[in-house]
């Protein structure tokens, strides 16, 4: 029997992409599991570990430990915590040492971490030797259900957040719920953000059951593993649908046009916004503005309100500390954001709950009106 159908609370989401397709798995213990998981699907007996000074002391024995008893020799790569990790320097020594423990392409780079490890550590797997295998590993949720999935990798410019890049999809992913337990509540909840996102887009059932189960999600233990694989699923869809984004991917962005601009204007300072945070305000304004311009109902914009206020989620520009600059400012950051063309935007907008689309024509001027009521 393998290790996948003997452990019964273990979820697999398969990505069907043709020969770049993969596995997620999800559920308890999968960090103790990593070694065999990875054994028996690459040829390679080398890796390389990337983490961050928070998951090193809390998870890296464990996996090295796991890795050495499936005969997988594994050097560790430990970077500084947080987002501006993501930048030439850290990939520079992720390759360097990458290189040094002379993994070649058919043995892999692992990363054990939140999205800034999983996206710095991929896009280094993506450009060493042209490409070598690349493992998952993904701590925190947002990793789990969003960053791990998919193929995006990449690093920040000082012309802005994940511009500089390649797609490199994951040979593996092991999402291992258990290690959740040492989120921080705050990132946890900002993880979430992303799950319900899945359901606003376009699976309302998934929407209404969150509402429900939410505290389970939180607790830990079955609901949580569902929740999670749920939304693996719904993201592999849309990337199966469209790898590249040239068209429907880009509905994943739900929220996070106006999320992306607070988070600038709060200078990616997570102590006042975290980007969960960001998306969480800009799911309701995406709603709420979607009301304004008639295309659904403000009832809808106000249940998804309850529901993110409920869970503890900041859903106003108001509830964000500090000073914000004034709504030209943000409206600025969403031009940068965006290609504006002859002053018309594309948004993620909704005609009600899971009924999201992409409309390339809204125009800024209505824009700017509604971030000034709502910035008042
Ligand atoms: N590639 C993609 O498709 C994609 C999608 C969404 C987001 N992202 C990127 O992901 C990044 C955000 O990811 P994130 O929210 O995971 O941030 P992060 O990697 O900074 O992790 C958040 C914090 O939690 C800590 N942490 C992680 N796991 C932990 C655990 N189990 N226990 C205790 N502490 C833990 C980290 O050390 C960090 O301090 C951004 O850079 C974003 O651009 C990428
Ligand atoms: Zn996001």
């Amino acid at each position: 029997m393998n290790a996948i159908t003997s452990a019964p609370a273990v979820q697999t989401v398969h990505v069907p992409l043709a020969e770049r397709a993969y596995d997620i798995l999800i559920g308890p213990g999968l960090i103790a599991r990593a070694g065999a998981e990875i054994a028996s699907r690459l040829k390679g007996r080398k890796a390389a570990v990337v983490t961050d000074e928070n998951v090193a002391p809390l998870y890296l024995e464990a996996l090295a430990a796991s890795l050495d008893a499936a005969g997988i020799v594994s050097a560790e790569v430990v970077l500084p915590a947080g987002e501006k990790t993501k930048s030439f320097e850290h990939l520079m020594t992720v390759c360097d040492r990458v290189l040094e423990a002379r993994v070649e392409r058919n043995d892999c780079v692992i990363a054990l971490g939140g999205g800034v490890i999983g996206d710095l550590s991929g896009f280094a797997a993506g450009i060493v030797r042209r490409g070598v295998r690349f493992v998952q590993v993904p701590t925190s949720l947002l990793a789990q259900v969003d960053s791990s999935v998919g193929g995006k990798t990449g690093i920040n410019s000082r012309h802005g957040k994940n511009l500089i890049g390649v797609f490199h999809q994951p040979d593996l992913v092991l999402a291992d719920t258990d290690v959740l337990n040492t989120l921080s509540e705050r990132e946890f909840r900002a993880g979430y953000a992303e799950v319900a996102k899945y359901g606003l887009i376009d699976k309302p059932d998934f929407f209404t059951w969150l509402e429900t189960n939410w505290k389970s999600v939180f607790t830990g233990g079955f609901a949580r593993i569902e929740a999670i694989a749920a939304s693996c699923q719904a993201k592999a869809d849309v990337v199966v649908a469209d790898e590249r984004e040239t068209g429907q991917r880009a509905l994943l962005n739900l929220g996070h046009t106006f999320g992306h601009a607070l988070e600038a204007a709060t200078a990616y300072d997570s102590r006042r916004l975290v980007h969960g945070e960001g998306v969480s305000i800009g799911m309701v304004l995406a709603h709420e503005f979607s009301a304004r311009m008639n295309l659904a109902s403000p009832d809808d914009a106000r249940r998804v309100e309850r529901h993110l206020k409920e869970v503890g989620l900041p859903t106003r520009m108001s509830d964000i500390p500090g000073e914000l600059p004034p709504a030209e400012t943000l409206m600025e950051a969403i031009a940068q954001d965006k290609k504006v063309k002859s002053g018309k935007l594309t948004f993620i907008l909704t005609r009600g709950i899971g009924q999201s689309f992409v409309a390339d024509d809204v125009p800024a001027s209505e824009v700017i009106s509604f971030l000034r009521e709502k910035h008042a």
